[in-house]
């Protein structure tokens, strides 16, 4: 058990669970794009640790970028997105992985998704290390899911609550 600020959390998913999935996404995404040379795109600040993972289990060329967006205050989602720091790479008949820790509504995805289309990749495809199937309110096609979770918070593995938490190798729940 650990306590961030005035919440509890319990241990839910160990470091070693995570590497293990991690290291399989990063051999299908080898698989997928292969001689594509795709370009990574992380969303900050959370995606951080993942991508780290998940870019040194990738086999094949790959570039990387990243994205800041924000949607979170504490443990809700705000509803609105606000772009922070801009796409500074040009994704014209490239193919994209857009790179997340955790799929909530769906709604920060939906807005990037939509971003990204408008610079005319040739393929865009989704990896998110979290996806809470009963919490998402947008129609998206995630390529690729870690783990499927119920709509608890979490922390962890690059996920804050109000900042903290982030440097956790394994991931824990809302008590
Ligand atoms: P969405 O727009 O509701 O899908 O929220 C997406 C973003 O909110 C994610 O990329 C996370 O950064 C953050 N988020 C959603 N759920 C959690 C959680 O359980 N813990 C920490 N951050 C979360
Ligand atoms: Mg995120």
């Amino acid at each position: 058990m650990i306590s961030i600020k005035d919440k509890v959390f319990v241990p839910y998913i160990t470091a070693h669970s995570i590497q293990q999935r991690v290291a399989e996404i990063g051999a299908e995404i080898s698989k997928d794009f292969k001689e594509d040379c795709p370009i990574l795109i992380g969303v900050l600040n959370g995606s951080f640790i993942f991508l780290s993972d998940l870019a040194k289990s990738i086999s094949i060329p790959i570039e990387i970028s990243f994205i800041k967006i924000s949607s979170y205050s504490g443990t809700n989602s705000t509803g609105s997105i606000r772009n922070i720091l801009g796409l500074d790479v040009n994704l014209n008949n490239r193919s994209v992985v857009i790179v997340e820790d955790i799929i909530d509504t769906g709604l920060s995805m939906k807005h990037l998704v939509e971003m990204i289309e408008k610079e005319t990749p040739k393929r865009i495809a989704i990896a998110s290390l979290l996806l809470k199937p009963d919490a998402l309110v947008e129609l998206l096609k995630v390529n690729y899911i870690g783990f499927e979770i119920p709509n608890k918070f979490v922390v962890g593995y690059g996920m804050d609550y109000d900042g903290f938490g982030r440097n956790l190798p394994e991931l824990y729940q809302l008590k």
